[in-house]
């Protein structure tokens, strides 16, 4: 009999990879240049990344592009990153579509230019039947107002009659967030060495692995991308329970 080891099967791609995007101004910083410098490498960061994850054959890729409290940042900046963000959906959703990518928003429309909503609704509507990756992008998002917004259209559905309060549980409230029908994240990275989650799928990290990575945003790429699969393979996820 052969005594080769055992090879340990490939335990294949995760199902949803969400991104925690930073790093962008410390990248532009260390090289004498405007913030903006670092968001467009940034935004030239996205597409590497959605290829790459497209290539890891990963289902679902969620960006945090720009959060509820990103609003307090210098008007030119987020004027900036929203002017990205326009470029950046105006340039790719051909190819986006092309290659059979799902593109979904979650986040506030409501304080968005109309020109975005507009660009938002065409990208979904556009790609709302591909079958390949899923690229859900955090715009305007937060997790404590996604939370709240669910508990008022639950309130308003017991106070109409729609549903009884004990009816209420875990799943029944999971469907009243905007990642209804999308699986919870098996790994979070952050770039950049800081170690937070920044009001970012709060409820739906609950049992993913936060992987905290020191690469600046504008730096990322699908190698990194990998390096953060291979070390979430190599945690052991109990969610819970004691080990077998
Ligand atoms: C954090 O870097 C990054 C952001 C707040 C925005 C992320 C945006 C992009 C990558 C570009 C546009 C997005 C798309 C989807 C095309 P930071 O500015 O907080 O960096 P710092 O902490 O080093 O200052």
């Amino acid at each position: 009999m052969s005594t080769a080891p055992a090879r340990k099967p490939d335990p294949g791609p995760p199902a949803h990879v969400a991104i925690i995007m930073d790093g962008n101004g410390r990248w532009a910083k260390a090289r004498g240049l405007p913030r903006i410098a670092g968001h467009q490498r940034g935004s030239e960061a996205v597409r590497r990344v959605v290829e790459g994850a497209q290539d890891l054959g990963i289902g679902y890729l969620t960006l945090y592009a720009f959060s509820s409290e990103n609003w307090k940042r210098p008007p030119s900046e987020v004027e900036d990153l929203m002017g990205l963000l326009r470029v950046y959906l105006r340039r790719e959703l051909a190819a986006l579509h092309r290659n059979g990518v799902r593109v979904r928003f979650i986040g506030e429309r409501h304080g968005l230019a109309d020109d975005i909503v507009s660009l938002i609704d065409e990208a979904e509507n556009r790609t709302a039947d591909n079958a390949g990756l899923t690229l859900i992008i955090a715009l305007n998002y937060g997790s404590h107002n996604e939370i709240v917004r669910a508990a008022r259209a639950i309130a308003r559905d017991a106070a109409a009659g729609r549903l009884r309060p004990d009816e209420i549980d875990e799943t029944r409230f999971a469907g009243y967030l905007q990642t209804i029908d999308i699986p919870d994240p098996d790994i979070l990275i952050r770039t950049s060495g800081e170690q937070r989650l920044s009001n970012f799928l709060l409820w739906q990290s609950a049992y993913t692995e936060l992987v905290f990575m020191d690469t600046l945003w504008p730096d990322f790429n699908k190698q990194n991308l990998a390096e953060a699969i291979d070390e979430f393979h190599g945690r052991e996820r109990r969610y819970g329970a004691t080990s077998g």
